[in-house]
């Protein structure tokens, strides 16, 4: 029998309206347009606004639309997988809730934690359940609301996040398409130098970790950046060596959206051209979980069937890796 592989039969993705600029930045800590620019990227980013509207509001909009736009009856899926580092609640399962929301009543759900990493983690997860053959729609949603989790007075990490949310509904295939591959790595050293101090069971909340601002993501960032440059690229370039890919065979890196300066280096250590880079950073910023379906969705209408995209990511853990996948659809309007 051929082999069973799991394709992308479809992908949507959803921002919010409000747009956070660089502008309005300037007006909440000491920064300005032009450092922001040349440091990251970054111009503008999404940001979910109003009372009780969480992370679920956003992974429920990609999936919603993931469903219209492929015909899909909620009844026929079986799983929902999401990645998340700022979810609705501790449990609950955001996955849980988008499920409910969109009437996916027939699927099981569940999150996956692996910050920036985390779409790629939960696809190859998902890929997994279509390739045991025992789930036949899975849908992989990446979804995070950063503006929970960032401080407005933080000057080095308020400038960088955003919110959104993308997802991609699995199917099984026996042609040569769809998750050809992956290579995915962690490294609890990595905790010092991004994380979120309390909230979880170590530091529950507390008057004085509120006082001290703890609820918020921290992160050192020169040292991050250091790691992301040289993991991400180096898992790439693995994956390609392994698949007997070149750069000439790459069709599209997708890289995770954090820095532009760390998706240059990659794409130069990876000999990527910068045609072939899949780039929105400028106007979501670094949405955590959302950058890579944010990037697909976005870049749908310019790939074809049998595109090599080679997926990479690095974030919190800390965690990387990189996905070799093969493009099961041709654009259709
Ligand atoms: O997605 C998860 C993984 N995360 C990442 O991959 C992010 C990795 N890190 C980065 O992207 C970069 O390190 C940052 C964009 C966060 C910072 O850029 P940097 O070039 O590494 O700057 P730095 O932290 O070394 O700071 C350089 C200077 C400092 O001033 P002094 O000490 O040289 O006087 C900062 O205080 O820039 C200052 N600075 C700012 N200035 C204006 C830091 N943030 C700002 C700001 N506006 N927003």
């Amino acid at each position: 029998m051929d082999k069973l592989r799991a394709k992308v039969s479809g992908i949507h993705g959803y921002v919010p309206e409000y747009r956070l600029t660089n502008k309005e930045l300037e007006s909440l800590v000491d920064t300005n347009d032009e450092w922001i620019t040349s440091r990251t990227g970054i111009k503008e980013r999404r940001i979910l606004k109003g009372e009780n509207q969480g992370t679920s509001v956003l992974g429920m909009g990609a999936v919603q639309g993931l469903l219209e736009k492929t015909a899909t009856d909620p009844l026929e899926i079986d799983l929902i997988i999401c990645a998340t580092v700022t979810p609705d609640m501790p449990f609950p399962a955001t996955a849980n809730i988008i499920a409910e929301k969109v009437g996916a009543k027939n699927s099981f759900s569940f999150d996956v934690g692996a910050a920036c990493s985390g779409f790629l983690f939960a696809l190859q997860v998902g890929a997994q359940f279509i390739q045991a053959g025992t789930h036949k729609k899975v849908i992989v949603v990446g979804a995070d609301k950063m503006s929970a989790i960032v401080d407005y007075q933080d000057r080095t990490t308020c400038i960088l996040f955003g919110d959104g949310a993308g997802a991609v509904l699995l199917e099984p295939t026996t042609e040569n398409l769809g998750l050809m591959d992956a290579l995915l790595k962690s490294d609890g050293a990595g905790e010092n130098y991004l994380h979120m101090k309390a909230g979880g069971s170590r530091r529950p909340a507390s008057m004085e970790t509120v006082a001290n601002r703890e609820h918020y993501a921290y992160q050192e960032g020169a040292t991050v950046f250091k790691f992301a440059v040289t993991n991400m690229a180096d898992v790439s370039a693995e994956v390609m060596e392994r698949n007997g890919l070149k750069g000439e065979d790459v069709a599209w890196l997708v890289p995770h959206q954090a820095n532009k300066r760390i998706i240059d280096a990659t794409a130069n250590r990876m000999n990527i051209g910068p045609e072939k880079v899949m780039m929105n950073i400028e106007r979501y910023g670094n949405t955590t979980a959302a950058t890579i379906p944010l990037c697909l969705w976005e870049y749908e209408n310019q790939l074809k069937k049998g595109d090599n995209l080679i997926l990479a990511a690095f974030g919190g853990g800390f965690t990387w890796g990189a996905i070799y996948l093969k493009w099961a659809l041709d654009y259709k309007k």
